[in-house]
């Protein structure tokens, strides 16, 4: 893919400091809800769940399994909501307690499109983390377990999330001037 180069810096909408907190707080929520569980399977969505599952995944005491999917969609007209695995898990899930870990959940068909994936393998139990709640932009229902933080319909930056591959070493979640952001029908979207 090429990379654009932009020169705009993005405002910084959640700080370094509050993502750690928050952070840690989902970390001790799981760490209580599945403490007597025996092996927890973390799937991640590709690319721009990494930073936020790493630094999750070092506060989390249970014994954990790491795997991850890849998926891309496309924003547009006749195929909207379809969402494409691009890569699929090496690991099996029946039986297993999964938690899906991911970035941001905006219009909800992605996160729907592998929940509904995970159910029909026969994981034990299927639960959602997901860092930021874009709760307006939202057409599908996905019910959140562990939400980190709710925003407002601006597309955002950092800590693992990209404009067109730039901006994941971000410490801090940004917001893009609006003249930069891409729109709502911005086609093919891989994570
Ligand atoms: P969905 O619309 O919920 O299916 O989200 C699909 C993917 O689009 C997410 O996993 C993100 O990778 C990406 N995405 C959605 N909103 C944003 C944003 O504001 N910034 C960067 N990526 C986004
Ligand atoms: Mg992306």
């Amino acid at each position: 893919m090429k990379i654009q180069s932009t020169a705009t810096s993005p405002t910084v909408l959640i700080s370094r400091q509050r993502l750690e907190e928050r952070v840690a707080e989902l970390a001790q929520e799981i760490n209580r809800d599945y403490a007597d569980t025996e092996l927890l399977v973390c799937i991640g969505v590709l690319k721009g769940s990494v930073f936020f599952m790493v630094d999750l995944l070092k506060q989390v005491e249970v014994p954990v399994a790491v795997d991850f999917f890849q998926t891309s969609s496309y924003v547009g007209t006749s195929a909207r909501g379809e969402v494409r695995i691009r890569k699929d898990l090496d690991l099996f899930i029946r039986d297993r307690d999964v938690l899906l870990v991911e970035d941001i959940v905006d219009t909800g068909y992605t996160l729907r499109t592998i929940l509904d994936l995970l159910r029909f393998r026969g994981a034990k139990s299927v639960k959602l983390c997901a860092l930021l709640d874009k709760i307006e932009a939202r057409e599908v229902d996905v019910p959140i377990d562990y939400s980190g933080f709710q925003i407002g319909n601006v597309f955002v930056v950092g800590y693992g999330l990209d404009f067109d591959e730039r901006y994941r070493n971000l410490p801090f979640i940004g917001a893009l001037a609006d003249d930069t952001a891409p729109g709502p029908e911005s086609g093919n979207r891989q994570s």
